[in-house]
């Protein structure tokens, strides 16, 4: 059983949207040919930090509803909506386990952008079962590198990420860490579980990730520091001095300061209740 914990992402929100990659071009084309989205529609994003999913997908959605237990994800994810000037969506601070209560249904779309690890997996998957209209789906999307080929670099250098992960584990240890203890590992496969739930079967589906992504060095810095294993609060009093290793180690990779992400084709597995 997960615990959530509220300090995983303390500090990280802030860094979230300049830090992560967007995933696939191509996934609202892929939600409208693969799922009923005509007429009145709801959309719920569980985990959806700072809005990523929600504030995308909105306008595909008569309404949306983005659902958080973080607040500071949730005050980042509010001015997404309002800086691009999105009115259909309802935040809601909560847990994904608070569910069917905290956000009910029903819903056509339940999305889940890398967050359905973070939960109770089998009890939150059958809670969103019931929440869904007949034939609606369930959508985890995730980046996913290994097994993808590889685009050709659009010049600039890869993220050294292997030098960088080094310097994390200079200052913090060889043990992954996430807020006041270590980060779950994952040895499972998301169809796996969806198996053992009223879903039954789900299909795996990948649309390609963006080839040429290019950052700068504070943003390759905010990517890390995004993540639960390297957020500030886990740095305490050395978060500067780490700030300017990683800052050296990029000036030396790359004189111009920008780097090429590749962070993977955008993996969607779908799953649809029963009509
Ligand atoms: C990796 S971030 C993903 C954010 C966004 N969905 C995206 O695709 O970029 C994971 C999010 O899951 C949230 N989270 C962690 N535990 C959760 C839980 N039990 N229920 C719902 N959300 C949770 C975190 O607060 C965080 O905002």
């Amino acid at each position: 059983m997960v615990r959530y914990d509220p300090s995983i992402y303390h500090g990280a929100a802030v860094h979230y949207r300049y830090g992560r990659p967007a995933y696939s071009p191509r996934l609202e084309a892929l939600l409208t040919e693969e799922l009923d989205l005509v007429g009145s529609t709801r959309l719920l994003d569980v985990g959806c930090g700072p809005g990523t999913l929600t504030v995308r997908l909105a306008h595909l959605f008569e309404e949306a509803v983005g659902l958080d237990p973080d607040p500071s994800m949730i005050a980042e994810a509010r001015q997404a909506a309002q800086e691009q000037g999105i009115a259909n969506i309802t935040w809601v601070q909560a847990q994904a386990e608070d569910l069917p209560k905290a956000a009910p249904g029903p819903y056509r779309v339940v999305t889940f952008g890398q967050s359905f690890h973070w939960t109770n997996e089998v009890r939150v998957a059958e809670a969103v079962y019931d929440i869904l209209e007949p034939s609606g789906a369930l959508a985890l999307i995730v980046h996913t590198v290994e097994g993808r080929p590889v685009p050709p670099s659009p010049g600039p250098p890869p993220i050294p990420h292997a030098e960088i992960r080094a310097l994390v584990q200079k200052y913090l240890g060889s043990t992954k860490r996430a807020g006041q203890g270590t980060a779950p590992i994952r040895t499972h496969r998301f169809e796996d579980v969806l198996a053992r739930t009223r879903f039954g079967t789900s299909r795996v589906l990948f649309i390609p990730g963006i080839p040429d992504l290019v950052r700068d060095t504070e943003s390759v810095l905010s990517g890390y520091f995004s993540m639960t294993y390297s957020a500030p609060h886990l740095f305490g009093d050395r978060v500067e001095a780490f700030a300017n290793e990683v800052r050296e180690l990029l000036r030396a990779r790359s004189p111009e300061g920008l780097f090429w992400d590749w962070p993977g084709d955008t993996e969607v597995i779908l799953a649809r209740k029963l009509g």
